[in-house]
């Protein structure tokens, strides 16, 4: 697997390292902003709720935090299954983040309207060079998919934001981060945990095997490192 793996006892270690990385990660970064893109799904919201508790909360500069997403449901921005729902309702709704340091993925429109609307913030924040993240948290899933990149689906260089169709995990229609976009980050970490992930990883650590969408994050220039638990590592 590329980058660094740290295999934890269980989900609870594994959310608990990410938080001290990710202040570790602020803290190397003492000027100017700090842009961290969350992922959606089930195995961030243990961190989430985390990092909306002391001592962590307090700890935290969320003046200089801008929240990303590296993929989003197409649904409206107060549907229990939307990413931005998750982390809104798990941690931005409880940190004093400012408002204008919140940047979710336009799902009012068609998917390909927000993918190039996104890519528009991103220009806003980035300027025209490709932006490069600070942070990425990514999970995976049992295929393999992180972000909303999925096997069999295209995923061409090119654009910065991807309009998805047809996703094998329900809701069909996503938006995400490329592969590219992904790559440039000066880091990412992945979250991995559950036995249903173990055979994704295994395909991933096996070079002979075809490779998987979470397989091809490989930074250009940063640090990767899965945190993962024994259920989903050993
Ligand atoms: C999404 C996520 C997706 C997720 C994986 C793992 O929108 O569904 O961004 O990429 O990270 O599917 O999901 P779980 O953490 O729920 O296993």
């Amino acid at each position: 697997m590329n980058g660094t793996t740290l295999i934890l006892q269980d989900p609870a270690a594994v959310a608990l390292d990410a938080a001290e990385r990710l202040l570790a990660l602020i803290a190397a970064k003492p000027e100017g902003n700090f842009s961290l893109g969350l992922s959606g799904g089930s195995t961030p919201q243990r961190l989430f709720k985390l990092l909306a508790e002391e001592p962590w909360r307090g700890q935290i500069p969320w003046q200089r935090i801008h929240v990303f997403f590296a993929d989003e449901r197409f649904l409206p921005h107060d549907h229990p299954d939307s990413n931005y729902y998750s982390a809104e309702q798990l941690l931005l709704a409880h940190v004093p983040i400012p408002a204008e340091n919140l940047h979710p993925m336009p799902t009012d429109t068609t998917a390909e309207d927000g993918a190039s609307r996104y890519e528009a913030e991103l220009k806003a924040y980035f300027g025209d060079a490709k932006p490069r993240f600070d942070l990425i948290l990514l999970g995976m899933g049992p295929d393999g998919h992180t972000a909303s990149l999925f096997p069999g689906q295209s995923h061409p260089f090119g654009p910065w934001v991807l309009p998805v169709h047809n996703s094998p995990k329900p809701p069909p229609t996503r938006l995400t981060l490329s592969l590219e976009i992904i790559n440039l980050a000066h880091n990412v970490l992945f979250l991995v945990t559950g036995t249903d992930k173990a055979e994704a990883i295994g395909q991933i650590r096996d070079s002979s095997k075809p490779p998987l969408p979470a397989g091809q994050i490989k930074l250009e220039a940063g640090d990767l490192v899965w945190l993962l638990d024994e259920a989903a590592g050993l």
